[in-house]
């Protein structure tokens, strides 16, 4: 009898707006490295989202692009965030998206699982900006997972010039991160 494996779904917010981001080559990575037990959605079109202004929307009046980000939160297992720091912070459009989905009814990162990865050019590969993130989704509640963190360090030299992550060791670090994150979604 074979034994059918039922994988989790995953709802990714990540990379940056620019074409070549190496964020975003770090979240078509991962949908490669932990297809065997998730399935993945990216999302990273954070230019559908409008600057948020309380005055532009209504209880019932939603940038749909919006809406159909809270429905994927809401009907995934778990969502992992992939994202460059800008000046030892949160990127404006991530910041952004999140003020935009804190405003939704029946907020739908709360008591969500959540999982961070963060790549830089520089040799902390955005170990600062995962703080910020972790001190806003404190706020809204969200299940954050503490370990195993992935700081991509020196981006430049992890991937090839296709997007394809090279480095093993890299690798190596996200599969952890991924069966951690596989055993903390069911806890
Ligand atoms: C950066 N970068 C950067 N890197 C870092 O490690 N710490 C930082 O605080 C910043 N600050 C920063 C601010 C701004 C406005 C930009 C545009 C860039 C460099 C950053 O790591 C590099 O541009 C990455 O390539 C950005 O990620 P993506 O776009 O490749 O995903």
């Amino acid at each position: 009898m074979e034994i059918k494996k039922i994988k989790k779904n995953i709802f990714i917010i990540g990379g940056s707006l620019r074409k070549k981001s190496y964020n975003k080559f770090l979240a078509s990575n991962l949908v490669e490295i932990g297809k065997n037990d998730f399935n993945f959605e990216i999302f990273s079109d954070f230019n559908l989202l409008p600057m948020y202004n309380t005055d532009d929307h209504s209880e019932n009046d939603w940038p749909s692009a919006l809406l159909e980000i809270g429905d994927k939160i809401k009907n995934a297992d778990g969502v992992i965030f992939i994202t460059p720091e800008y000046n030892f912070s949160v990127p404006g459009y991530l910041k952004n998206c999140i003020d935009w989905i804190s405003r939704l009814p029946n907020q739908p990162l709360d008591k969500k699982p959540v999982c961070i990865q963060s790549a830089s050019l520089g040799p902390l590969g955005g170990a600062r900006v995962q703080y910020h993130l972790r001190q806003i989704l404190v706020f809204l509640n969200a299940r954050v997972m503490n370990k195993n963190e992935i700081f991509v360090t020196f981006a430049k030299t992890k991937f090839d010039e296709t997007g394809k992550l090279i480095d093993e060791q890299t690798i190596n670090f996200i599969k952890d991160q991924l069966n951690g994150f596989k055993i903390f979604i069911n806890e």
